[in-house]
């Protein structure tokens, strides 16, 4: 049984298209194990309690160095004693101690197909902004692993979705989480959560049946 924690800043609508899946079988052999927000008033906080599962707020505010906040939040996880850690539109930077400690053991979703728009400043509204300036026909999400880069991760799953004439920013992001980051991140859990992937030369690919 996989544990996973989820660590989210937002409205939690990632989380709960993992919470769903895992209700509906689209994921098995997980347990989610507890849910971790940087902002008190998330409501991915609300998601979680309404499903009984540890939720707890781990806040830069409430420290008074960012070394304390980096060692509080990798407490926490540690606490859960979590096999996968997700990031569900987590907003804040990870530590590098806590991705050495879990490497290859975090997964992000990212608004877009990385490599396009991502890195520093591509996260929420920028990411599609930036898109509908370009003016590219085919956007979409990225699943991916979290190294010490921004978006940089080795890439485990991506998903199109088309640009259609009148698309705002906001037409767009509501269309790519729900054409793509609620699909790809449970179909990622599920697939880590039952030994699917393989990491050869650093990238991954799902494994083929023998
Ligand atoms: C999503 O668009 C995700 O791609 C990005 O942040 C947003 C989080 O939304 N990282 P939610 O909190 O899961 O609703």
């Amino acid at each position: 049984m996989l544990k996973v924690a989820v660590l989210v800043s937002g409205g939690g609508t990632n989380l709960q298209a993992i919470l769903d899946a895992v209700d509906n079988g689209t994921i098995t052999n997980t347990e989610i194990v507890g849910v971790i927000s940087n902002n008190r008033n998330a409501y991915a906080l609300e998601r979680a309690k309404a499903k009984c599962i540890p939720n707890l707020c781990v806040s830069p505010k409430d420290f008074t160095t960012r070394e304390e906040f980096n060692d509080a939040l990798l407490r926490a996880v540690n606490d859960m004693q979590a096999d996968l850690v997700v990031l569900a539109g987590f907003l804040v930077v990870i530590p590098e101690k806590m991705i050495a400690s879990y490497r290859n053991r975090i997964i992000n979703i990212h608004p877009s197909l990385i490599p396009s728009f991502c890195g520093t400043g591509f996260y929420g509204l920028k990411v599609h902004e930036a898109a509908l300036d370009k003016g590219v026909k085919i956007v979409g999400a990225t699943v991916h692993f979290v190294d010490e880069g921004t978006d940089t991760g080795a890439i485990i799953m991506q998903k199109p979705v088309a640009v259609e004439k009148g698309d705002t920013p906001e037409i767009l992001q509501r269309k790519v989480m729900e054409q793509a980051e609620w699909m790809i991140l449970p179909k990622a859990i599920d697939l880590i959560a039952n030994d699917k992937l393989e990491i050869i030369d650093g990238k991954v690919w799902i494994k083929t049946e023998a």
